[in-house]
């Protein structure tokens, strides 16, 4: 009896063993049960890292994670290889910190500066008043407008649905609740990524038809002397068809945008397009030593961090922009408008620029420059 209770216990203790030993050397893929270095995550086969009680330092192991160590995987994804980014802990601390902090100070000073010129100097009026005949000229044409809005609408709806990306959590998630700030980011992120395609093409259309305008000139420092004029009654420096104030918006728009649909387009296609490895390059001619082994992580990390940079700076001056172009100066919304400005605001503002058109309607006789109201 007690013979073959024994026997019986010694075959389940066989048999457990044979399923125990089997499937290990499934699991390690050898009858030896030999467990590869990576597997073992530890320079000793089947030793915990750390061991149970994390009484074992293991800082060289720990310090080589860290640093980025790359294995292999037979996953689409290779980034998983890595198995710790570290990076990231940065790209994040200075995402969170520094560049969302001192860009919504920025911004801010952006608007405080605006409200306290308007309270200095007030609307900006034409000093001689509106032309007495109701005359105007014709500033921006059709297509010249149609172009100034695709920019500024698909801007202004990009540049508020990229502040709700880097802001939304902090000041509109606990206003409205985590239902519709939900929805309201799911959209705002899909017209994010589409409304980018119309801003590309604006800027690229708005580049050929100003760049010419906006070439640097003998005028433009005497203009930026002087302030614009802006802080004076009465004083108006000599202007062509774009000021140096204009033109400094124009190449923040083109340069800046063109910045921020490069690396809008590299955020948004990761696997096709990564430039910061070219740029550093280019960039190390000049004497850097920047890194230009990177991997796509880091590329996109780069990516998030400068597209944000060029957001803000151009959210805040275009505010001002948007300022100066409405509310703050008598006259200039008709620009873009119907198109036809006060004939004393182009002679106040634009004054070169004026006796070009007169001169070129006095040549051809034509009705092209100033006109008279229409009844
Ligand atoms: C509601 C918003 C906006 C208003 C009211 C506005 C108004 C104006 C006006 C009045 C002008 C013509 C100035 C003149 O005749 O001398 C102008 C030109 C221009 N706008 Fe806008 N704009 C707005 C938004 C934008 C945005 C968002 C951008 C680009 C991101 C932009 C880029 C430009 C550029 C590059 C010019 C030509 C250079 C200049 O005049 O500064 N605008 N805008």
């Amino acid at each position: 009896m007690t013979v073959s209770i024994l026997r019986k216990l010694a075959g389940a203790l066989a048999l457990a063993l044979m399923v125990t030993y089997g499937g290990a050397a499934t699991f390690t893929g050898s009858p030896m049960l030999e467990v590869s270095q990576a597997e073992a995550q530890s320079g000793v086969a089947g030793e915990i890292p750390g061991s149970p009680r994390g009484a074992l330092s293991q800082a060289e192991m720990w310090r080589a994670v860290r640093g980025g160590i790359e294995g292999t995987v037979s996953i689409p994804d290779q980034q998983a290889a890595v198995l710790v980014q570290s990076d990231g802990e940065f790209w994040r601390a200075v995402k969170n910190g520094p560049l969302s902090q001192f860009g919504g100070i920025f911004l801010l000073i952006s608007v405080v500066a605006i409200v306290a010129f308007y309270l200095l100097r007030g609307r900006i009026r034409i000093d001689h008043g509106p032309d007495p005949q109701g005359r105007t000229i014709l500033r921006f044409n059709a297509l010249e407008r149609a172009v100034h809005w695709l920019v500024a609408s698909s801007f202004i709806v990009l540049a508020l649905t990229g502040l709700n990306i880097l802001y939304g959590r902090y000041v509109i998630l606990p206003i409205i609740g985590p239902e519709a700030f939900g929805t309201l980011s799911y959209y705002g992120k899909l017209s994010h990524n589409y409304l980018g395609f119309p801003f590309m093409l604006g800027i690229v259309m708005m580049f050929l038809l100003w760049v010419r305008n906006n070439i640097p000139g003998k005028h433009d420092l005497v203009w930026l002397a002087q302030g614009g004029g802006l802080f004076s009654k009465n004083l108006h420096p000599p202007s062509p068809r774009f000021n140096a104030g204009q033109k400094l918006i124009f190449w923040l728009v083109v340069l800046g945008g063109g910045s921020l649909s490069a690396s809008g387009l590299a955020l948004m296609f990761p696997d096709q397009i990564q430039p910061w490895a070219g740029t550093f390059a280019f960039i190390n001619y000049f004497g850097a030593n920047l890194p230009t082994d990177l991997s796509m992580l880091q590329e996109t990390q780069l990516s998030v961090i400068w597209h944000s940079f060029v957001a803000l700076v151009m959210i805040g001056i275009v505010i001002g922009h948007i300022y100066i172009g409405s509310l703050g100066m008598e006259g200039a919304i008709d620009a873009v408008g119907s198109g036809h400005v006060d004939l004393n605001w182009a002679k106040e503002h634009h004054n070169l620029w004026v006796e070009e058109e007169l001169a070129k309607e006095g040549a051809s006789g034509s009705q092209g420059g100033a006109r008279q109201p229409a009844e």
